[in-house]
Formats: structure tokens, C-alpha cells, sequence
């Protein structure tokens, strides 16, 4: 006889929790050190981020009211946008309410039947959910091997109307990046449509924090950008980038993630406006990040597996099992330390990790009580 619908859902749950692999939501008491945000210029708490906020709420409402192709869209929506493609050197561009939502609309939608998506293996969630549709064809590439992705794209390129590559700038959980004008390259030879997803490096790459293909100077030749607020722009919501209109006009009339939702936020819209205008100036910061993020890296090395070749801002610290993840995080827990533990299936199943995430406020005297920490469980 079949188990019945609790039943099922609780022992399901039951096996996640005997591998320490169950996951919850909570709150976390006594924390004077954040180490697992993405809020890289702290400026969710910024007077004029507020500010700008509250002003843009007041002029426009609480809420867009409707979804964009009804009355949603407002003209701060417009001011976002043209904001953005200035800053990112793109001439179209829209704005979906979620990151997560903007990957799968662009990721479902744009490829044909005969199409192929190639993907860095490492892609965020809201990318590889969308590939694994039964409608598209796609292959994944080892994380950041442009090598491997040249063979595919060799073998590929003739055999589908249109071959899409899709990576992240930033990795979310590994903080590193591809070699962009490498990959730019390679869309000589074999002409192919490159979608970025800049989630992680906005704000922090970049002479003006445009991201990635700034900082390797490719605006021009990535042809669908992807980005959120939600991590150094301090709110949430997000957008697409592009040179090509058609991409622009063609989600906004199939892709149901931005037709059939309400649109975001006038506050959200406010939120935005102040904080790009704000990371396009923060130069000292993005240099006072880096510092940091290598200063942290070659102190750890000493003790743990760290990668000292990036200075993003997010640095994984590999500990082996979940089990040791989640004592770690604990341990940290109890120190008033918040980090992430990232386990299976956000990581491979030997890639359990510790997820650090700095910003551009923390000193090394910040960072000195969580390095000895570290260092007296590594040597346990
Ligand atoms: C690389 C990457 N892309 C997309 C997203 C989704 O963005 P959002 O949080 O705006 O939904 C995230 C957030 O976790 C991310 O890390």
C-alpha cells in the first residue's frame, strides 16, 4: 500500500536529517560577526539607501499594484533601467523581480528546439533548474574549463541552429571566475550567444563595479547579461541585459516569470537607484575588499584548503563531510560568528564547505577571533 502523503514527506525528510543534509530556516541570536551575507558594501542599513527608498515609495506606492504589462510598470522602473544599461554598457534591458526568476525565463525561453545550451557545471541554482527541462538540450562543461568547453563547442557548434554558453561571473559558492576574454575568444570561432550571469560579480569587479566583463573589458561581447539587487545592491529584485532588442521583446512577451507577476517593488526601485550609484563610487571600498579577502585567504592557507589566486569576497573553505560543516558552523554559532554551510546538493557530494562572505566594513582585527578559531579546530 502506498505510504501516505505525511508519511512519505517525513521519512524523506528523516534520510536528509541521518545525513545531515536537512536544512531549516532560523533565526541567529548573538551574532556580532556576519559572515554569510552578500551584502558586500553594507549598505542594506545606508541612510541614503533608505532614504532614496522611502522617497521613491512614497512617490509611487507601496507596490507596483499590478504586473508590468498591466499598470505595474512606473517610471522608476524606467529610471532603473536606463540606469543600468548605462552603467553596463548595454543598450536594452528589463527588470524581473527575482534573480532566480530572470535565470529561468531567460534560460527556458530563449533557446528553440534545436538548440544547445553548454553550462559551466558549477552554474547557480536558478540556471540548472531551467536546463533540466525535457524540451532542452543541453551539456554541462567542468567548472571553468575553457578548454573542454572549446572541444564541445567544436563538435557542436554545426549540428544546432543556435549554441548557447551559460556561466556565472562570481561563483556563488567558490568565489572564483572564468577567464572572460578567454571565453570572449572563443565566440570567434565558433559564434555563439554568451549569457553572464553577474550576480555576485556587480559591485565588486570592475573599475565601476559593472562586474566581470567589465573588469576583462568584454562588455560589449557578452550578449545576454543577468544580474540581481540582492547582493551588493542591498535590496532584491533583478534584471536583464542586452544589445540585442529582440531578446528584450521576446521575453516580455513568452516568458510567464515576468507577464504574470507582480512587478517589483517601487521601494525596490528606490533601493536600487540610490545603491548603483553609490558601488559605481565605491572604489576604495572594492580595493579595501580585495585587500581583505587576500589578507583572510593567505592567513587560512596556513591551516585549511583555500584557493589565494581570487580576491572576491566569497572564499569556501572545503571541511570534508556535512557532518563537519555543520559542527563548524555550530562551533562558530557559539561564538557569535555566522558563516554558511553549504552541503549536497548545492555542492558535490564531497564538496562540503564553509562559506564566507566578507564586506568591505571588516578588519583584520574583526577577522582575528574566527582565523583562531579555525585554526584550533583544524589542528584538533
Ligand atoms: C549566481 C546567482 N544567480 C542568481 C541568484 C538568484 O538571485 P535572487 O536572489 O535575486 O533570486 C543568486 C542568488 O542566490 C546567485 O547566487
Amino acid at each position: 500500500m502506498a505510504e501516505s502523503f505525511e508519511t512519505r514527506l517525513t521519512s524523506e525528510l528523516n534520510i536528509s536529517r541521518e545525513k545531515n543534509l536537512f536544512r531549516r530556516t532560523r533565526l541567529h541570536e548573538g551574532v556580532w560577526l556576519n559572515l554569510s551575507g552578500n551584502d558586500y558594501f553594507n549598505l542594506r542599513n545606508n541612510h541614503e539607501v533608505l532614504a532614496q527608498a522611502n522617497e521613491t515609495a512614497n512617490m509611487h506606492g507601496t507596490g507596483s499594484g499590478a504586473s508590468p504589462l498591466l499598470s505595474g510598470y512606473l517610471p522608476c522602473h524606467e529610471e532603473l533601467i536606463e540606469k543600468l544599461v548605462s552603467w553596463k554598457k548595454k543598450k536594452y534591458g528589463m527588470l524581473f523581480n527575482t534573480g532566480f526568476m530572470a535565470n529561468q525565463a531567460v534560460i527556458k525561453h530563449l533557446p528553440a528546439e534545436n538548440d544547445l545550451i553548454l553550462a559551466d557545471k558549477f552554474i547557480h541554482h536558478s540556471m540548472a533548474q531551467a536546463l533540466n527541462r525535457r524540451s532542452t538540450k543541453f551539456k554541462r562543461y567542468n567548472h571553468l574549463d575553457l578548454d573542454q568547453l572549446e572541444e564541445l563547442l567544436a563538435y557542436n557548434i554545426n549540428r544546432f541552429d543556435t549554441v548557447f554558453v551559460a556561466t556565472e561571473s562570481v561563483f556563488s559558492m567558490d568565489g572564483d571566475y572564468p577567464d572572460l576574454k578567454k571565453l570572449v575568444k572563443l565566440k570567434k570561432k565558433y559564434p555563439f550567444i554568451l549569457i553572464l550571469d553577474e550576480a555576485h560579480g556587480t559591485g565588486i569587479l570592475g573599475n565601476t563595479g559593472a562586474g566581470l566583463s567589465e573588469q576583462a573589458d568584454v562588455q560589449n561581447d557578452v550578449d545576454v547579461i543577468v544580474g540581481t539587487f540582492g547582493k551588493a545592491l542591498a535590496g532584491m529584485g533583478a534584471y536583464v541585459l542586452t544589445n540585442l532588442s529582440p531578446v528584450i521583446q521576446y521575453l516580455t512577451n513568452k516568458a510567464g516569470e515576468y507577464i504574470y507577476s507582480t512587478f517589483l517593488s517601487p521601494y525596490q526601485a528606490g533601493v536600487a537607484l540610490a545603491s548603483i550609484d553609490m558601488v559605481i563610487k565605491a572604489d576604495k571600498k572594492r580595493e579595501m575588499l580585495k585587500n581583505i579577502s587576500q589578507w583572510l585567504r593567505n592567513q587560512l592557507t596556513d591551516f585549511i584548503q583555500v584557493e589565494t589566486k581570487y580576491t572576491t569576497p566569497i572564499i569556501p573553505l572545503l571541511v570534508g563531510t556535512p557532518k563537519n560543516a555543520l559542527k563548524v558552523q555550530e562551533l562558530c554559532l557559539n561564538n557569535g560568528i555566522l558563516v554558511g554551510a553549504v552541503r549536497p546538493p548545492t555542492v558535490s557530494a564531497d564538496g562540503s564547505r564553509i562559506r564566507i562572505s566578507l564586506n568591505s566594513d571588516l578588519s583584520k582585527e574583526d577577522l582575528m577571533p574566527f582565523i583562531t578559531l579555525l585554526q584550533k579546530w583544524a589542528e584538533k
